[in-house]
């Protein structure tokens, strides 16, 4: 039997290595694209890499989610039965900086490969999956599901927003089969180092080992649903093996503050954290040195404060259910380490 083909955006991202993998498992031809970059940016796939002179199911090809002809060009080659679109400037804080790139690329990005599907005419035969996102719903209060309205508080949910409408707006349009995923975050080993989670483990694990760093934060106040996603890029997959292309939450349902989230990575690593002072004074100390402070420039200028998922959607008819809770996240996070 002929092999499905994937075409993965994002390849070397988190959640792109993890795709990758599992539909590798699944028998398909995998392409990805990535970004000429004047360093590797490939660690992530390094261990499925195989040279294209021998390869026979997993292909790399330089792309840009800013350059339309560099995405049409491959969807037009390619005619793949699956994209999943995972590229995007993902950083919260950091699309305070970058408002406009980040638009470009996570907004406009995603109208770029809609609309190749569309002048290429696969309808019929391409189906999409959209990288969507917790932080769309921004002040809005928990459980968030999929009736929930969206209140984006950052350039970066303002951009999935736009990324997120235009995606129904191509289903209903043209019958493309496009589904978003509203992703709760998600973590894992391969976790970027300047999201919380990942720098947390990686400073406490220094600091077990002796390092003299400190560990600066922003706020630690803010309340996630933290995930794994190993489990959440199944999720992905099963969104584009149903009958009607649909949007689904995918989340734990379990909410801790990031303050919990540290008390957690140190109490794995057998390290009592005592706490003193409050605000931007609030102090952390290890074995009676300060080991953790509070930095007023990780605050971002809209937070959003409290993000709790209700997956009954995902559950029913995906019948997908996390098999990670924030426990074996940590545990899984701090193994790769020590
Ligand atoms: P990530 O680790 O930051 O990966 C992002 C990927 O996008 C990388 O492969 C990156 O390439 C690529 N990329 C960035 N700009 C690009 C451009 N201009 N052209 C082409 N590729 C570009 O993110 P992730 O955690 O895997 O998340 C995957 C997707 O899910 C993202 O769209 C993110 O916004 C969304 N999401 C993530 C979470 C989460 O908690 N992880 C939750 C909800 C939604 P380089 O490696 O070259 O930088
Ligand atoms: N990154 C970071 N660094 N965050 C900090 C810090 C710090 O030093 N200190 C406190 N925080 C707080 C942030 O203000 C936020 O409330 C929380 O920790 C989580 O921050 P991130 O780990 O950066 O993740 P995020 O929730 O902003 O965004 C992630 O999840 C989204 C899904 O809700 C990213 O993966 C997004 O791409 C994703 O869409």
């Amino acid at each position: 039997m002929k092999k499905k083909i994937a075409l993965i955006f994002g390849i070397t991202g988190q959640d792109g290595s993890y795709l990758a993998k599992l539909l590798l498992k699944k028998k398909y031809e995998v392409h990805g694209v990535i970004r000429r970059s004047s360093s590797f940016n490939t660690k992530r796939i390094e261990d499925i890499y195989v040279d294209p002179h021998y390869s026979k199911d997993f292909f790399l090809h330089y792309g840009d989610m800013t350059d339309a002809l560099s995405i049409n060009n491959l969807i037009s080659k390619l005619k793949p039965n699956e994209i999943y679109n995972l590229a995007a400037q993902s950083h919260v804080a950091v699309s305070f900086d970058l408002p406009e790139y980040t638009a470009n690329v996570d907004g406009l990005g995603t109208l770029r490969i809609l609309e190749a599907i569309n002048t290429n005419k696969l309808q019929k035969k391409t189906k999409f999956y959209q990288a969507g996102t917790s932080e769309m719903y921004g002040s809005s209060s928990p459980p968030q599901n999929e009736k929930t309205s969206f209140n984006p508080r950052s350039p970066y949910a303002v951009s999935k927003l736009f990324a997120h409408w235009i995606t129904i707006n191509y289903r209903e349009a043209y019958g493309i089969y496009a589904c978003n995923g509203i992703l709760f975050n998600h973590e894992s080993p391969v976790r970027g180092y300047t999201f919380v989670t990942q720098k947390i483990v990686q400073a406490l694990c220094k600091i077990k080992k002796g390092s003299k760093e400190k560990l600066f934060l922003g706020n630690i106040y803010s309340k996630r649903d933290w995930g794994h996603a190993e489990d959440y890029v199944k999720a992905m997959w099963l969104m584009l093996q149903q009958k009607t292309p649909q949007d689904f939450v995918i989340a734990t349902g379990e909410q801790y503050t990031v303050k919990n989230f540290i008390e957690l990575v140190a109490k794995k690593l057998d390290m009592k954290i005592n706490w003193k002072g409050q605000g931007l004074k609030e102090k952390g100390y290890y074995k009676g040195k300060e080991i953790i402070k509070i930095d007023k420039k990780y605050f971002r200028p809209t937070e959003v404060e409290s993000l709790r998922g209700d997956y009954t959607k995902a559950k029913r008819l995906l019948k997908w259910k996390p098999s990670h809770n924030i426990n074996t996240l940590v545990t899984d996070m701090i193994k790769k380490i020590i």
